[in-house]
């Protein structure tokens, strides 16, 4: 028996988050952040993604964050996983279902500036969309044609932004650009992608923006950069080294959200 929305609200037993953040892969140290965690496993939730990149589901954690409530889902599917963009939309549903708004997307990215070395934290102001593919493509209704022109919302930007001044932390500010995967960009389309403008190349994140925006729910979005873009230096790029490198700038990450979380919602 899957758990429903109702006993999902039954289970919160009254606390009513506005705002839901996605974690990405490495970026799982917020979870510990949350006071009193009422979790729910993807396993018990309808349409949730059944496997991830770290091998095993995630969860759907509630709770308390510097005092306001949030959920956090720790997991997502990739696009990359099955070939299905739409993998998160039964999740966001969901949370649109139980009242969320606002919506924080994490992941980790490849740097495509020699000014933002591994270890940083990117907050996104606009994307490239260059997978091919759109997770509303197959969608029967005209909110299909989604505006995307303020997808990143001007209001939980400046949260971050301030949460990150005050916390003494850089957050860079550019352009995501979404390939994807699962291999690694080739140095000719890293090059070709800071032509087009982009600051980071990244496998996920896109498609959920897509689908939030669809859905009406206000986004922000942040990279943690484990890498420089394929040939800007002379190493192979690994997935090792990208979970080597995650948690370092997800720790700053994580205090800028945990500030910023205070100030929206
Ligand atoms: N490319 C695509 N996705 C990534 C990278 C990268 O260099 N680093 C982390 N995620």
């Amino acid at each position: 028996m899957k758990t429903t929305i109702d006993t999902i609200i039954e289970k919160l037993d009254g606390l009513a988050p506005r705002i839901a953040l996605v974690l990405g892969s490495g970026l799982g140290g917020l979870v510990d952040a949350i006071e009193d965690p009422i979790r729910f496993p993807y396993e018990e939730l309808e349409g949730f993604p059944v496997s991830g990149v770290s091998g095993h589901a995630g969860e759907l954690v509630a709770g308390t964050i510097n005092g306001k409530p949030v959920f956090i889902l720790s997991g997502r599917a990739h696009y990359y996983e099955h070939g299905n963009a739409n993998a998160m939309r039964p999740a966001l549903e969901l949370l649109k279902g139980l009242g969320v708004e606002h919506l924080i997307l994490t992941n980790s990215a490849g740097s495509l500036r020699d000014d933002m070395p591994p270890g940083s934290v990117m907050m996104l102001t606009d994307h490239i969309n260059f997978s091919g593919t759109n997770p509303l493509i197959g969608e029967e209704t005209d909110d299909r044609f989604t505006g995307m022109t303020s997808a990143y919302d001007t209001q939980m930007c400046g949260a971050l932004e301030s949460a990150a001044t005050e916390k003494d932390i850089a957050l860079h500010k550019g352009v995501y650009m979404w390939f994807s995967g699962p291999s690694f960009e080739t140095p000719a389309e890293i090059r070709m992608a800071r032509t087009l403008g982009a600051d980071a190349v990244g496998m996920s994140t896109v498609p959920e923006v897509i689908l939030g925006r669809f859905l009406g729910l206000k986004c922000a979005a942040c990279s943690v950069i484990t890498n420089y873009g394929a040939g800007m230096t002379g190493s192979e790029l690994s997935h090792e080294e990208t979970k080597e490198m995650a948690p370092i700038g997800g720790k700053r990450l994580q205090t800028i959200l945990v500030k910023a979380i205070g100030d929206i919602a």
